[in-house]
């Protein structure tokens, strides 16, 4: 079968890439397949494999109608390799190879280059199922079971995009990686994952919303700059896989504004006007907006790491090969080779943070940076309009870059939220105001309680203005039969 816009399910893998007619890559697959299982059935949800979800599937990639919803048992999901379509006339669209055709296969000389930055993206997917794996058992109502699960079940299938690619175009050390991506794991002291953010815990669903709001985020920048990726099949895969983290950005969103919203109309039924009167708000069942905002402070640096050095000489090799393109990168206005050009990065001088102007092309990862910022602050407003519209006089912000940094100019040191440099001590002392501690962390934990009743949600989160797929309120997402 050709390749097409339907999903072809008369294999063993839903494909839209031909795989009938590609036995050597089908094998593979099929190799592969078992030990995935294996990895799902023992970190993906726990307590929920043989209960019935009802699940968007991708039937197709036309852009309008590719999901069709139904109930599955999420271990009988159809993971399948998706593809957006082929453009024929493509080209690579930015650095030196500028103007060529698009690459159908991997240019020997960046084999290796590639290589990493498929693994680097394909350990992300997994990473997140297993951070989230334990939250079934806390979930607020049967919609946000569902949508935490939609969103596992989504990460499994961009494993399997990633490992494709692997298969299809990296030979013997393709096989190798796509091994060990099943092999590492969250958190693990011996088997990490690669990135930092992916080791961390998500001990609460006020955690599981912010990081589907801060680090799916990161996930959607990575992927639109590999969307524009000379190397075509990496560029199809990723404008695919954008369509499906476009949900995951809106359970992160909706999930804190809705908690917003509990917390908002909590106060005014209680007559409390002061957000920093914890103690009381707390009394109420809901989290106080100051809690919140340390949460929001906590993933979104740990997301800003994710972009590496904000000056990289690797990311301009990348830029360079035609293999990772800037956010948009068709779309803006220049060269699109960054010969001459300079680019503002926010640089630690002589303790206060300034801006230095850097070559364009090693400052890749601080553009891409900064338009994240820039996305972030446009949904944290929409948060600020929640709490506007109920009077209560608060606002959530973003930190500042340099605030609690763990790679990049600012690793090495400790700076206020507002980005003023201040020493260990002065930290030590602030640092509890600033992130989650212990005892916000123990708090929120008390109201992790699952809500189960259909219709119903926990005293911390508001209802959903509409249900996923036009369903009403009480509708039964999922239905559950523990293991
Ligand atoms: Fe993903
Ligand atoms: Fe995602």
């Amino acid at each position: 079968m050709p390749e097409t816009s339907n999903v072809d399910y008369s294999t063993k893998i839903p494909n839209n890439v031909g795989l009938l007619d590609d036995q050597r890559v089908l094998k593979a697959l099929e190799q592969w397949h078992p030990g995935y299982i294996d990895w799902w059935m023992t970190m993906g949800p726990e307590g929920f494999q043989t209960s019935d979800v009802y699940l968007r599937t991708a039937v197709s990639i036309d852009p309008k109608g590719w999901a069709k919803f139904d109930y599955v048992k999420m271990p009988e999901y159809r993971w399948g390799i998706l593809l957006a379509p082929r453009q024929e006339d493509r080209q690579v669209n930015f650095g030196t190879h500028k103007g060529e055709k698009a690459w159908q296969e991997v240019p020997g000389e960046y084999r290796a280059m590639l290589r990493r930055l498929v693994v680097v993206q394909g350990d992300t997917e997994p990473a997140s199922v297993e951070q989230q794996r334990h939250l079934g058992k806390t979930a607020p109502s049967l919609y946000d079971m569902r949508n935490l699960f939609q969103v596992n079940v989504e990460e499994g299938r961009h494993l399997w995009a990633m490992v494709y690619l692997l298969q299809k175009y990296f030979g013997k050390d393709g096989r190798e990686e796509a091994e060990g991506l099943l092999q590492r794991r969250s958190g693990d002291a011996d088997k990490p994952r690669m990135l930092g953010a992916f080791n961390e815990s998500t001990p609460d669903w006020l955690s599981f919303f912010m990081f589907t709001f801060f680090t799916d985020r990161d996930g959607k920048m990575q992927l639109e700059s590999l969307a524009q990726s000379g190397f075509d099949p990496l560029s199809r895969t990723c404008r695919f896989m954008l369509t499906e983290e476009a949900h995951h950005m809106f359970v992160g969103e909706t999930g804190v504004g809705r908690a917003i919203e509990a917390t908002c109309a909590a106060m005014k039924a209680a007559g409390i006007e002061d957000p920093y009167d914890i103690n009381a708000v707390r009394k109420l069942g809901v989290i106080d907006l100051p809690t919140m905002q340390k949460k929001a402070n906590l993933h979104f640096t740990l997301s800003l790491d994710l972009f590496g050095s904000e000056v990289s000489t690797n990311a301009a090799n990348y830029f360079n090969c035609g293999l990772k393109g800037r956010y948009q990168e068709t779309r803006l206005e220049d060269d699109h080779q960054l010969t001459n050009a300079t680019y503002a990065v926010s640089k630690l001088v002589d303790g206060k943070v300034k801006m230095v102007d850097e070559p364009a092309l090693t400052a890749i990862n601080m553009r891409l940076r900064d338009d994240y910022v820039a996305d972030c602050a446009k949904g944290v407003e929409r948060w600020n309009k929640v709490i506007e519209k109920s009077g209560i006089k608060f606002r959530l912000e973003l930190p500042h870059v340099a605030f609690h940094r763990h790679i990049g100019e600012f690793a090495n040191v400790k700076a206020s939220p507002s980005g003023v440099a201040i020493s260990e001590s002065e930290w030590a002392k602030q640092k509890d105001q600033w992130l989650p501690s212990k005892a916000d962390g123990d708090f929120i934990a008390s109201l992790m309680a699952p809500c189960w009743e259909r219709g119903k949600f926990a005293s911390w989160i508001s209802a959903p203005k509409v249900g996923i797929d036009n369903k009403a309120g009480d509708f039964e997402y999922v239905k559950i039969h523990q293991a």
